[in-house]
């Protein structure tokens, strides 16, 4: 399965590499929050327009659509103002005022700050209008799987956001240096790390008192790695190593990254600037 992903990635690395040089200017802050925050990876089909509407995504509690977040008044979010996009990423609330599912991952995003979110914004909104809707979700509760009846939980995300979820705003560590903080916010914020190499609990919410530890049963059934600074995790791994992989996928033995991972380095990690690739590193290599 490893070497489908090697072309795709050698050739994306090489674009990446060319235009991070080009872009690297603020005014393409919001581009390349997009990349790191991995938009693309969820919310666009194999062959379909960007950010359409993406591939669905199978989980314990049955199988998310993701919406159509162009441009489009009708089916997208064109007619969103930045506050309404704002709450929806930070607070995880939609312009209605109905919770949205973690499996949008608003529980990282929260940690951004409101200018790289209209940042953000400001390049969504220069992606072409595309008229599509999704399905809708089809869930079940992941106790009684074989009680096959259609569900609609989003009245129990209130019970589960009162439990789980607070939102909250990145705030640099005073003793640590500017390149931790910006390696953390990065991480935390737009990269959504968490989402995957961190375990879920019977809820689907993090469980953070086991951060970083890995997920045997990430979604598409991905065994997750733990990324911890220790043996479990990369401790192991030189900074050099680390480089390599997030910007062409390639494991210290040579082996390429899988799926999920290879999304996240080829539409992102790949695409930073280096300063940014190595501030994840710091981070990374810091992790308890
Ligand atoms: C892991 C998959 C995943 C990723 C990554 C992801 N999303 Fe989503 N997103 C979803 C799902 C699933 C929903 C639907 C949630 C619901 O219905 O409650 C959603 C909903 C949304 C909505 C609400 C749309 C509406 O019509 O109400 C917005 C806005 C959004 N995402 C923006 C983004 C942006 C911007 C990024 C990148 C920074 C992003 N998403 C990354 C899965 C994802
Ligand atoms: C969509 C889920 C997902 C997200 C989000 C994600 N990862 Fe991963 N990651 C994986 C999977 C799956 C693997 C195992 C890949 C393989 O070996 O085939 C992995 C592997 C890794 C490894 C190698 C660990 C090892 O021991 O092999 C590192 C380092 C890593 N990820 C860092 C990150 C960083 C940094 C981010 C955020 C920018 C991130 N990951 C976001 C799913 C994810």
């Amino acid at each position: 399965m490893h070497i489908l992903f090697v072309l795709p990635l050698a050739v994306g690395v090489i674009a990446g590499a060319s235009s991070a040089l080009a872009q690297n200017q603020p005014a393409d802050r919001g581009e390349l929050l997009f990349d790191i925050g991995g938009c693309t990876n969820c919310h666009t089909t194999r062959e379909g327009p960007a950010l359409a509407g993406g591939d669905p995504i199978v989980s314990p509690f049955g199988t998310f659509y993701p919406p159509n977040i162009t441009p489009d008044a009708a089916t997208g979010i064109g007619g969103w103002s930045d506050a309404d996009f704002i709450k929806a990423m930070r607070e995880g609330i939609s312009p209605e005022g109905d919770p949205y599912y973690p499996a949008f991952p608003f529980t990282s995003y929260t940690h951004m700050s409101d200018a790289d979110l209209i940042a953000l914004k400001g390049y969504l909104d220069t992606i072409e209008p595309v008229e599509a809707s999704s399905p809708d979700h089809e869930l079940k509760m992941p106790v009684w799987p074989y009680l096959d009846i259609p569900l609609d939980l989003r009245v129990a995300l209130w019970g589960w956001r009162w439990l789980f979820f607070e939102p909250e705003r990145f705030e640099p560590v005073a003793d640590r240096d500017e390149v931790w903080n910006r390696g953390a916010y990065l991480t935390l914020g737009p990269g959504h790390c968490a989402e995957c190499h961190t375990p879920r609990n019977l809820f689907g919410a993090l469980d953070h008192a086991r951060d970083w530890s890995g997920n045997p049963d990430g979604a598409e059934g991905e065994n997750v790695p733990a990324i911890t600074a220790d043996a479990a995790g990369i401790g192991d791994w030189s900074e050099g190593d680390l480089s390599l992989f997030l910007q062409l996928g390639m494991l210290p033995d040579g082996d390429f990254a899988g799926s999920g991972m290879a999304k996240i380095i080829n539409n992102g990690t790949s695409k930073l600037p280096d300063e940014d690739r190595n501030a994840i590193i710091t981070f990374l290599k810091n992790l308890p």
